[in-house]
């Protein structure tokens, strides 16, 4: 059973809690899981004035994703920083490359999920991943959340990020918010539950 994680992180928030995702599916039994980011848009140039060049090094070396691997996978979690309360564009770009796999049905009944990340904590975190899954739908995807089974989702002694939805972490306005315990095992929970049911739907 393969899961991925694809992802896209400019100062590598998702990147920490992608890690937590994928930790948590490896751990359900026959689960074989790959990280993966989706390829920069960006000009360097760009990058460069967002302060983003020297936090992207730290994960230059998890493979670009292609979108055949997708079709390969039996669950995909997605993780992306919020833009303006929605994905960002890099995984919008790479989600319209695969109009060939909507057209074979290549994701048809494959387990799709979403975390995310915001710099505040009411910036979109669950609009975010509420609009991610429309794509998916498009795509014949099972959509699965975070059930409120996790109980770190139910954590009021602190600010933390993740929902139903999906896990999130809050980045703080400047980027300079650490992701939390809270929320790492929140993403390692939903990593976990994305495998455990696509372990059932492979074995049927
Ligand atoms: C163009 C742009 C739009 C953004 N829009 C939002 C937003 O709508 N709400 C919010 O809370 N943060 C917003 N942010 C902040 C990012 O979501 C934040 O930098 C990101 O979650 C950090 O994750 P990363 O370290 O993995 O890149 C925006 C950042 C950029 C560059």
């Amino acid at each position: 059973m393969k899961i991925l994680v694809v992802y896209y992180s400019m100062y590598g928030h998702i990147h920490r809690m992608a890690e937590a995702v994928a930790e948590g599916a490896g751990s359900v039994p026959g689960a074989v899981v790959e990280m993966r980011r989706v390829p920069e848009t960006l000009p360097q140039e760009v990058l460069e004035k967002m302060a983003a060049v020297e936090a992207q090094k730290a994960f230059a070396h998890v493979p670009i994703c292609t979108v055949a691997e997708l079709g390969a996978a039996d669950a995909v979690i997605f993780g992306t920083p919020t833009r303006f309360g929605n994905m960002c564009g890099q995984v919008r770009q790479f989600l319209d490359a695969t109009g060939g796999l909507w057209m074979s049905g290549a994701l048809v009944g494959k387990v799709g999920s979403v975390f995310a990340s915001s710099a505040t904590q009411h910036g979109g975190q669950e609009s975010t991943i509420l609009s991610f899954h429309t794509t998916l739908l498009h795509q014949g995807m099972v959509i699965v959340g975070a059930p409120y089974t996790i109980k770190e989702l139910m954590n009021m002694a602190e600010i933390t990020g993740g929902s139903p939805y999906g896990a999130g972490t809050l980045a703080g306005s400047r980027g300079d918010r650490q992701v939390s315990a809270n929320e790492l095992a929140i993403a390692r929970a939903q990593g976990r539950h994305v495998a455990g049911i696509a372990a059932k739907l492979a074995a049927k």
